[in-house]
């Protein structure tokens, strides 16, 4: 489900890096979720969305102090985006318990994914257009 792929690669090291990271928190935070075997898998997919969520704010801070450094018209509304994603994301509610658990969390890691990579190939790419 979260995958780093080629064409979301902007050429910028760091950033680029950044967004494996994301994608790889992503991943095992679903691969969790899909292990049936796994004891206590709630509370371990529950600290790697958080850490990914921590991460993503880290990450935003980064890309914004990017954009900044090379006079980046469409700062302002590129972290508007950014700015909704944190607060969507602080908005879920990681500890409602329910018995359709998997299902709450699968749409949670559906949204993450959705949104990072639709962000990075409509939005961050066109950072990279701007170099
Ligand atoms: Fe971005």
């Amino acid at each position: 489900m979260f995958e780093m792929k080629e064409v979301y690669k902007l050429g910028v090291p760091h950033i680029d890096e950044q967004h494996s990271r994301l994608f790889e928190l992503g991943e095992k935070a679903y691969n969790l979720l899909k292990d049936t075997y796994s004891i206590d898998k709630y509370d371990k997919i529950v600290a790697i969305i958080q850490e990914l969520g921590e991460y993503t704010v880290t990450h935003f801070k980064d890309e914004e102090e990017y954009m900044q450094s090379i006079n980046y018209k469409r700062l302002l509304s590129h972290k508007i985006e950014h700015d909704n994603f944190i607060k969507a994301v602080n908005e879920l509610d990681l500890n409602k318990i329910d018995s359709d658990q998997d299902e709450y969390i699968m749409n949670i890691l559906e949204f993450i994914a959705k949104w990072l990579s639709e962000h990075i190939i409509e939005k961050d790419i066109l950072i990279a257009g701007s170099i």
